[in-house]
């Protein structure tokens, strides 16, 4: 297949003055690195992380100029091994794509064979990316409960960054599987979105932040799906039910947890720590196949809004400051 000898991309780039400049740009083919698998790149999608990338975060990304995008679906147009062939088409999310290994914000990326998955029937390169890392860790979080042994008898479960990505597959999942789902967000004027999600109820950012300083409160929570750690997820253990399950996966309020062990040692609570960069093939793959077919959700809808590259940069700045409802698909081909 006939390469290219560039492409279209977002180039991040720090200036003299440490000041970070985001820019559409022709990347050569050549400045990619060595890969097992060459893929043109169709769709991305914007995560939390991206923006952090975007912005010159060099706790996700080290060195600069440097093109974010840690998802990416598409097209094989080369291959160097026998497991996946060319015109194969993949889904590539986690690992380093788009930290340190130029991403999804780019219409080729050049990766070891690893990264990739085969889409499951019936998932399009356009939703797996409507889903993208943040759904990915919404399932993985929900598996994770379900494993645990979570159901939907036990009453009701939490969601809080409701109203963000992996919030909102979260609400939609939980309201799928047939649990009473109340989403905690700081968007409270989000209500029919989140209802329409499936929420059965909302709290406010403000009740689902307890300031108190009491070591425990009243139990609600049979189940929580925390996106945003702080003061939130340890509000989230002091208001789990006896045996409560807690899946923690983001930081997006606070990377500081300040609790104690009272809801361990005298509610039986269990915190389990979700993560979708690393996570082994086995459960990638189920949650995958969860997204695509028992827990598929509309796609189509408000959940979802596409943009091309050239109107990526505004988004980047909207869910910096948490202010992006649902998930953002980014159309490489526009
Ligand atoms: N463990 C993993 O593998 C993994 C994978 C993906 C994402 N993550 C993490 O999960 C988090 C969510 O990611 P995302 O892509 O869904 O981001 P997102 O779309 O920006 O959603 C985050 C949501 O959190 C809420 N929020 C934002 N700032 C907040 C604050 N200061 N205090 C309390 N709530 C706040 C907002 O929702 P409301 O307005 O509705 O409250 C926001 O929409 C991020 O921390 C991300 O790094 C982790």
């Amino acid at each position: 297949m006939a390469l290219p000898q560039d492409f279209k991309a977002m180039v991040v780039s720090e200036t003299a003055e440490k000041n970070f400049v985001r820019e559409i740009k022709r990347r050569a083919l050549s400045d990619l690195p060595a890969g097992e698998l060459i893929i043109e790149v169709k769709y991305s999608s914007l995560n939390y992380k991206d923006a952090l990338s975007a912005s010159g975060n060099k706790g996700v990304t080290r060195k600069y100029p440097h093109t974010p995008g840690i998802d990416a679906a598409g097209v094989v147009v080369d291959s160097t091994t026998k497991t996946i062939a060319v015109g194969e088409v993949v889904i590539v999310t986690g690992f380093d794509l788009g930290m340190n290994t130029p991403g999804g914000f780019g219409q080729y990326i050049s990766i070891p064979s690893g990264w990739a998955v085969k889409p499951p029937p019936g998932l399009s390169l356009r939703d797996s990316m409507a889903y993208g890392t943040a759904g990915l860790t919404a399932a993985l979080c929900v598996l994770r409960l379900l494993a645990g042994g979570l159901n939907k008898e036990q009453g009701e479960v939490l969601v809080t960054g409701a109203t963000g990505g992996v919030g909102s597959v979260a609400v939609g999942i939980f309201a799928r599987l047939g649990f009473d789902v109340i989403a905690a967000t700081g968007k409270t004027n989000e209500e029919a979105y989140l209802k329409q999600l499936g929420a059965k109820g909302m709290i406010s950012r403000e009740e689902a932040n307890d300031t108190s300083g009491r070591p425990l409160q009243k139990p609600r929570w049979a189940g929580v799906v925390d996106t945003v750690g702080g003061n939130i997820l340890a509000t989230a253990l002091k208001t789990a039910k006896y045996a409560g399950l807690i899946a923690a996966c983001g930081n997006a309020m606070s990377a500081d947890l300040n609790t104690n062990v009272y809801p361990f040692i005298l509610r039986g609570v269990s915190l389990l720590g979700v993560d979708s960069v690393e996570v082994p093939a086995r459960a990638r793959n189920m949650a995958w196949q969860k997204l695509a077919g028992e827990w598929r959700l509309d796609l189509s809808g408000d959940l979802i809004t596409e943009c091309s590259l050239d109107e990526l940069n505004p988004k980047i700045d909207q869910i910096l400051q948490g202010g992006m409802r649902g998930r953002v698909v980014v159309d490489l081909n526009k």
